[in-house]
Parts: C-alpha cells; sequence; structure tokens
C-alpha cells in the first residue's frame, strides 16, 4: 500500500498533522500502538495556550473546546501562604484554555473519521526504512498480519517512548531532575477558577482542574515514590498543607485516577532525518511546570504541514529543510522557561537555604515586577507563532 505521508502515533501531534495534511489535499495514513479507547482515556495536559486554541479554530476543530473549554485569564503563584495572581489580560492581553488532552484527542479522532481519514489502531512491531528516499513502514496490523506502507515522507509522532528517534542518531541534550509528580483527577468541585501553583517548604505543588466537577491535583514527590505509598488521606493532606492560604478551602471528592510521572527536559537535534520528520514528544520533552508538552507538539506540526505542503504539492525544499531550525527556536524557548518554572517552585532534596532564598527571592520578583510578570504571561500564555 502507498500513502503521501505515514504518521507514527495518534497522539495530538499525529492525529492533527493528519488533520491539516487532509485539509490542504495531502494523503496520510496514521499507525497507533494503543486503541482508539485507550489514547481517549489517557490523563494528561490541561493547559491549552492562545496560539493553540487559535490554530484549532482556525482549522474547525474548536465547536467542543469553545462550548466546553474553560477560558482563564490569570494564574496564581502561591508562596509563604499568599496568593499572587499574575494577571494575564491586563499584562498581554490573551489568556489560556483549561480543556484535557484526551478531550482534544476525541476531538481530532472524530473529526479524522468524519472526513473518512485512515487511522489504524492497535498496531505493533513498526520499523522504518528507505528513510534517505523511498520510506517503508512496516508494521503488524490489529489481525496479526505484517503489511507495509510507501510514502514520501514519514512523521515520527510515537512520543518520547516511539520508535522513530531510534531510526538515526540525533544529539541529545538532556535533564533529570531530583523529583516527580503525583497527579490525582478527583470528582470535587473547584474552589477557585484559576491555577494555583503553590512552593511550600514541603514540596511544590499545583492546584488545576478539567471542569466545574472536576479537579486535577499535582504534589512534588521523589522519583522513586511508589504510588502505594500515597493512599487517597495522605494525598489530601499534603496538598492541604502545600496549598494552606488565606480564603482558600480545598474540596476532596472521589480521586478517579492517580498516577505518577517522572519529569525531564530532553532535545533531539536535528529533528529530521532523511524524510523522516520528527514532531512532538518524540523529539523532546518539557518538565510539565510550564504546560508546555502538548502545546509544542502542536505547534511542531502547525510547521511540518505547511513544509509537507510545499514539498509534495509544488517540488519546494525550502520549508522541509527549514523544518527542524524553525521548530527547536520555539522548544528552546519553552525548555528555558519550563524548566525556570520548574528550578523556582520545586523544593529539590539537596536544596540548602541559600537556594531557598533565591528561589524566593525570583518568586517576590516575579509578582511584584510588572516586566518580570510579562514575561511569565507571554510565555505562558504561549508566544505568537514565528
Ligand atoms: P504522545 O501524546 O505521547 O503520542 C504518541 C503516540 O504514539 C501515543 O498514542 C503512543 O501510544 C504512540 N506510539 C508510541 N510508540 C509507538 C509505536 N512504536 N508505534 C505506533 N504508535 C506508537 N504535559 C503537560 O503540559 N501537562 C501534564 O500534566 C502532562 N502530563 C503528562 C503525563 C504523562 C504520563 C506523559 C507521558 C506526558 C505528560 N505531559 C503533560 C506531556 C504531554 O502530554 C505531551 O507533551 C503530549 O502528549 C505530546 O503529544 P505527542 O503527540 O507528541 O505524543
Ligand atoms: C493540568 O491541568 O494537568 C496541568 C496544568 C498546568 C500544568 C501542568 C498540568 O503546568
Amino acid at each position: 500500500m502507498r500513502t503521501q505521508v505515514g504518521i507514527v502515533g495518534a497522539g495530538p501531534a499525529g492525529l492533527l498533522l493528519s488533520h491539516l495534511l487532509a485539509r490542504a489535499g495531502i494523503e496520510s495514513v496514521v499507525l497507533e500502538a494503543r486503541s482508539r479507547e485507550y489514547v481517549q482515556q489517557r490523563v494528561r495536559a490541561g493547559v491549552l495556550e492562545h496560539p493553540t486554541v487559535e490554530l484549532l479554530r482556525e482549522v474547525g476543530l474548536a465547536d467542543r473546546l469553545d462550548r466546553e473549554g474553560m477560558a482563564h485569564q490569570g494564574i496564581s503563584l502561591r508562596f509563604e501562604g499568599v496568593d499572587h495572581r499574575i494577571d494575564f489580560a491586563d499584562l498581554v492581553g490573551r489568556g489560556i484554555t483549561v480543556y484535557g488532552q484526551q478531550e482534544v484527542v476525541k476531538d481530532l479522532i472524530a473529526a479524522r473519521f468524519a472526513d473518512g481519514g485512515d487511522l489504524r489502531f492497535e498496531v505493533s512491531d513498526v520499523a522504518l526504512d528507505g528513510l534517505a528516499d523511498a520510506p517503508v513502514i512496516s508494521y503488524t496490523d490489529s489481525g496479526g498480519q505484517r503489511r507495509e506502507l510507501r510514502c514520501d515522507a514519514v512523521a515520527g509522532c510515537d512520543g518520547f517512548h516511539g520508535i522513530s528517534r531510534g531510526a538515526y542518531a540525533p544529539a541529545v541534550f538532556d535533564r533529570e531532575y531530583p523529583y516527580a509528580w503525583l497527579g490525582i483527577l478527583a470528582k470535587a468541585a473547584p474552589t477557585q477558577h484559576e491555577l494555583a501553583y503553590s512552593h511550600h517548604r514541603n514540596g511544590f505543588a499545583l492546584y488545576s482542574m478539567r471542569s466545574p466537577e472536576i479537579t486535577r491535583l499535582y504534589l512534588q514527590v521523589p522519583p522513586d515514590t511508589d504510588i502505594a505509598d500515597w493512599p487517597d488521606t495522605r494525598i489530601w493532606d499534603e496538598l492541604a498543607i502545600r496549598h494552606a492560604a488565606e480564603g482558600f478551602t480545598l474540596n476532596e471528592g472521589p480521586v478517579l485516577e492517580k498516577g505518577v510521572t517522572g519529569i525531564r527536559s530532553f532535545v533531539a537535534e536535528p529533528m529530521r532525518h532523511g524524510r523522516l520528520f520528527l514532531a512532538g514528544d518524540a523529539a523532546h520533552i518539557v518538565p510539565p511546570t510550564g504546560a508546555k508538552g502538548m502545546n509544542l507538539a502542536i505547534a511542531d506540526v502547525r510547521v511540518l504541514a505547511e513544509a509537507l505542503t510545499a514539498y509534495l504539492t509544488r517540488g519546494e525544499e525550502s520549508g522541509v529543510d527549514a523544518y527542524s531550525d524553525t521548530c527547536l527556536r520555539r522548544v528552546w524557548r519553552a525548555e528555558h522557561f519550563s524548566w525556570w518554572m520548574t528550578s523556582m517552585l520545586h523544593v529539590a532534596p539537596d536544596g540548602d537555604a541559600f537556594t531557598r532564598r533565591l528561589q524566593l527571592s525570583q518568586l517576590h520578583y516575579t509578582v511584584s515586577s510588572r516586566a518580570a510578570a510579562t514575561s511569565l504571561a507571554e510565555n505562558y500564555t504561549g508566544l505568537p507563532y514565528a
């Protein structure tokens, strides 16, 4: 079988790329290791930056997002028991939208099927060959049949643990952090309508939400944390301690989902090898503190869709040649911002009194200087696409 673009992975990157290419008249096939149900239920990111929302609107994917997404005009930085609001609307004239990643994925899958898109779930043993000039993707389909897909280009959108990046030897820039995030989704109405990033002596905590009935909460924990050591009562107690502030109450409720995620910074350069183009987590990871992971994946495929369209319809190579450099400029800005937010808010296990005073100084400066707050707001709500 033949297609123009073979896409490995049906996360936000692979699905949106397939949608954008279809709008430009380019055929693609998406190969996904998991089932449709699994990818639609996987709880991950929740913050859409402004350019992401604008793009989804522009390409007809925002009907439900506009109805159900929660528009936020600011966030709180909470430390020493006091809330300090960063007012995005005032500082940069734009905000963010809270809308779960799995809702974006559901909307994308529904749109692809409605348009006759070719998405193949539960494939295994995906392998890439001929990447220099005649790519072939071989895989085993959900019925156990070995198949070959010939294409003009391959998009490696298979996340951090995918196989695409292993098809060549990119330079790798990596940083692990001495902490992880324990996240829960709870059936409890949020008691405040914006996110709070809390810096506390016991560690960082994040207060987020998914809907007027569901809260999403995170705690900084050691990287080797066994979730079995964190019964729900311990989680709620620790959340109450770290988020404590005047006028704040924590609403408890049944825990619907919980898990521990390691955090890291990672960039593979370049993001292209012959006719293979990496996008999203396959090429880069940011710690979640800046809420940038899914937004970067979407920014990559916006550039890639345009570059592949020019190449496959008009033979123009300038876009595909510039793809990696164009994306990496935004990626490194987000890497810096995410690292900065992470370092300012978390408590390092070996953190001494000097580090702690530096963090508090940075927090005070960020909430009291308009220039510093504007920089945070500009990065958090998403820098305009180049
Ligand atoms: P993914 O969403 O990872 O999609 C890749 C897809 O490829 C998956 O569906 C996978 O099943 C598939 N795949 C993998 N290997 C193969 C293969 N060999 N063959 C076929 N298919 C394959 N970001 C935030 O901003 N906030 C958060 O709270 C947050 N939480 C996260 C929690 C976890 C556990 C993880 C892993 C990430 C989290 N992120 C978070 C990051 C954010 O979710 C990602 O940046 C985003 O999912 C990137 O989208 P993607 O399409 O590039 O990759
Ligand atoms: C989330 O709601 O899951 C969320 C929000 C902000 C972050 C990370 C995760 O920085």
